[in-house]
């Protein structure tokens, strides 16, 4: 069950709102054609190659969630991944209308829809929508929600051999290189479990809740981490980014199109002897 606030006259207040519903929208259109998966549906084209694909679903889920924005919100500028940027005004969105693309189209319930806002450079929210499992979380103003009801987090484990940690390396489409194939060695030693399960914001949503201690991830856009970076610090943990030189950036609007790779933690996880943080100063993976 969804809980949408309900719209006051705040304009940040407006702008949580609309990204609910934006969400919402994108994530109806999503699920239809998940559950109701024909050729027709699922029409894939290739987007840098066979391993990264666009379904008729991306581009109607992104519609949604776009049309539903402006018509609330007329003074906004959206970075689509399917879009691009569009429209222009006070108000930033950058979208990612189907996350985990390659899991929806093979039929694996594990995608979602991410959406982030941002005022005049400030980060207002950010929304994580799991259409299958109807869970919306979200931060707005500082606050980490899920379905409407704020989490209390507990810490999973302090040290890798304690925790999971979720991730996208290797990356698809390519032959990890040797150094590469020894980085991941390194993950696989020293974690409890690792595991890839096809979403990077849904990745990135389950640490900020605290079903995850850590997740690792390189090679993605803004639109995949947009959202995810504002739950992690809603629930005041580690998010560690770094440019494609090595060096830390701070997350923020103008920086996100330079991130190549990043860690996100609960508080308390101890980031600085993980093999996580050998693997930023490294940036083989
Ligand atoms: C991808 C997923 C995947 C991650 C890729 C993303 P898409 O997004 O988040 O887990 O490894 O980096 O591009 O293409 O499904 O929206
Ligand atoms: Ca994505
Ligand atoms: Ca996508």
């Amino acid at each position: 069950m969804i809980l949408i606030k309900p719209m006051s006259n705040d304009l940040h207040d407006m702008i949580a709102t609309v990204a609910c519903e934006a969400a919402l929208a994108a994530g109806m259109v999503a699920h239809r054609g998940f559950v109701n998966a024909s050729p027709e549906t699922l029409a894939t084209e290739q987007k840098a190659g066979f391993f990264d694909i666009v379904t008729a679903s991306d581009k109607a889920a992104e519609r949604a969630a776009c049309d539903t924005i402006w018509s609330r919100i007329p003074a906004s500028r959206i970075l689509g991944e399917e879009g691009g940027w569009q429209g222009e005004g006070d108000t930033t969105w950058i979208i990612d209308p189907i996350d985990g693309t390659s899991n929806f189209a093979s039929g694996l319930p594990f995608f979602c829809v991410s959406i982030a806002a941002y005022h005049k450079g400030e980060p207002v929210c950010g929304v994580v929508y799991d259409p299958v499992r109807e869970e919306l979380f979200m931060a707005n103003q500082g606050r980490l929600t899920l379905n409407g009801k704020k989490v209390e987090p507990f810490l999973r484990g302090r040290t890798d051999r304690e925790v999971e940690v979720l991730t996208n390396a290797p990356y698809e489409g390519e032959r990890p290189s040797r150094a590469a194939q020894e980085a991941h060695a390194d993950l696989v030693n020293s974690f409890r479990a690792v595991r890839r399960l096809g979403s990077c914001a849904l990745h990135l949503a389950y640490v900020a809740v605290g079903r995850v201690a850590v997740c690792y991830e390189s090679k993605f856009s803004a639109w995949d981490i947009a959202a995810g970076i504002q739950l992690v610090e809603a629930a005041g943990g580690q998010v560690y980014v770094q440019d494609a030189a090595g060096s830390r950036l701070e997350p923020n609007e103008d920086a996100l199109g330079s991130v190549k790779r990043l860690v996100v933690a609960q508080a308390g996880f101890d980031y600085q002897s993980s093999n996580l943080s050998k693997q930023m100063e490294d940036g083989i993976l």
